[in-house]
């Protein structure tokens, strides 16, 4: 094993975990195109160097999803859709230069 800095300065991660038919979770509320939509507005704005969007398991809020957690800041969106996309990315990028 070997250990080194984490490369991205921000990680978005986005639950799409999916339970049976009947069960409360973030796949069945659009998850995965909020992932994908978090994931090219990042890349549309050049910081895919710094924001790293990663699909997640479960985050055991499932009742309250879809859910959303930023790291280092360590802040949550829960209830997210995908009109909250641009606020997310713009809560990511605070504090961050474009990639070169
Ligand atoms: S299914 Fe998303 S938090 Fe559990």
């Amino acid at each position: 094993m070997r250990h080194a800095p984490v490369p991205f300065q921000r990680m978005l991660f986005v639950c799409i975990n999916r339970r049976p038919e009947g069960e409360a979770c973030c796949a069945a509320r659009e998850s995965e195109q909020i992932a994908e939509a978090l994931k090219s507005k990042v890349k549309s704005l050049g910081m895919s160097g710094k924001i790293r969007v990663s699909k997640s398991g479960c985050q055991d809020v499932c009742a309250q999803g879809p859910n959303v957690m930023l790291f280092p800041d360590g802040r949550w969106y829960a209830g997210v859709t995908l009109a909250d996309v641009d606020q997310i990315v713009q809560d990511a990028l605070a504090g961050l230069t474009p990639s070169a």
